[in-house]
């Protein structure tokens, strides 16, 4: 989620661009490199689209269930609608929070248990925090907002467990108990990474909690008979054309960016499930056969030849499972939608 037109090329963009556009036999391009700034804004349209089902979904399980999955991260196995006890105060983290718009329905209920509430959002795009910031601030007081603008895969970042005294105020000097996190991992992000990256983006989450603390996971599913194929395909394959503008705009980019040639029109959208692997991927098929220049290099295209830009896990409940289990998490609760389409899955430190 870059901003500006950089005049030198951003050196991960140029070294990644080129190691992916070299691979054989697979072209590849990492999907990061989607978020410029055309590409936040039709991200940011696709979450709208009739078919992109993810958004919606997620936001619906939030908006029915924020004082479950809270009473669910303080006391695990609560009976629904029992009295929310907030035995200790707690602060919600996030990992890559772009502008937090779920995140709103999760504070509100949070900062009706208790007076004051610390918010950790994570992100690499720093005017997304900046824009989160203000809206949050101005939306809520009593929201304690502490931005880390950090690349949660590689670089360095850290959550508070802030002290608090019993009956006092948060974060009061002469405190007694730390207070615990509850982190937040949504949006089906962790769908862009193969279990390996997961495991170790999680692993690496998991040694900054304690005891008590919990993750907070949203992932897409797998089809299944209330799940058709279908739907999945028509989420990454919209009618407007979004998406295939969306996964176009990375050639843009390196023409931009890295000096390079691509004619759009040479290349199309494609989306294939991978059943072996349950994800979907998006690739972008060379429609004739082309030679392509790319910051001085010559990239030969035969027709037919496709870049892989991204992939998209579909989660089964096992795989779900064995994810967090490897990971060091024990899963607690899970809120589904009826159709069992999306997970938001509740789990605490193992
Ligand atoms: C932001 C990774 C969750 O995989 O559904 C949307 C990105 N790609 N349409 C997803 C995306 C094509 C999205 N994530």
């Amino acid at each position: 989620m870059t901003t500006a037109t950089p005049v030198s090329p951003n050196e991960a963009v140029l070294t990644e661009a080129l190691a992916g556009l070299t691979s054989f036999p697979q072209k590849t391009l990492p999907p990061w490199l989607f978020y410029d700034e055309r590409g936040s804004a039709l991200f940011e349209q696709i979450t709208h689209l009739p078919e992109y089902y993810l958004t919606r979904i997620e936001r619906t399980l939030f908006s029915a269930h924020a004082d479950d999955i809270l009473r669910q991260f303080l006391t695990p196995g609560a009976p629904s609608g029992s009295p929310l006890l907030v035995p200790d105060l707690f602060t919600i983290a996030e990992l890559g929070a772009g502008t937090a718009s779920k995140t709103g329905l999760l504070l509100h209920a949070a900062l009706l248990l208790q007076p004051a509430l610390l918010y950790q959002p994570i992100d690499v795009s720093a005017p997304a925090l900046h824009a989160a910031d203000q809206a949050l601030t101005a939306t809520f007081p009593g929201l304690v907002i502490r931005p880390q603008v950090a690349n949660y895969v590689a670089d360095p970042y850290t959550l508070d467990h802030p002290s608090i005294s019993p009956h006092g105020s948060p974060f009061h000097p002469a405190s007694l108990t730390r207070s615990r996190i509850l982190a937040l991992y949504i949006g089906s992000s962790i769908g862009n990474f193969t279990p390996d990256e997961a495991t170790t983006i999680l692993r690496r989450l998991r040694t900054h909690l304690q005891p008590g603390d919990a993750l907070l996971l949203g992932t897409d599913l797998a089809p299944s008979r209330q799940k058709p194929l279908s739907t999945i395909l028509a989420a990454y394959n919209d009618a407007a054309g979004v998406t295939a503008a969306f996964n176009l705009n990375v050639l843009t980019r390196l023409n931009r960016e890295l000096d390079a040639d691509f004619r759009l029109p040479a290349f199309a959208h494609r989306v294939r499930w991978n059943a072996a692997e349950s994800r979907i991927e998006m690739h972008l098929e060379s429609l004739l056969t082309q030679t392509v220049r790319v910051a001085g290099h010559r990239i030969h295209f035969d027709q037919g030849n496709t870049i892989h830009t991204e992939n998209s896990y579909k989660f089964t409940d096992e795989a779900l499972e064995v994810q967090l289990a490897r990971s060091g998490f024990t899963p607690t609760h899970t809120f589904h939608d009826p159709t069992r389409s999306f997970a938001l899955t509740l789990a605490h430190t193992l």
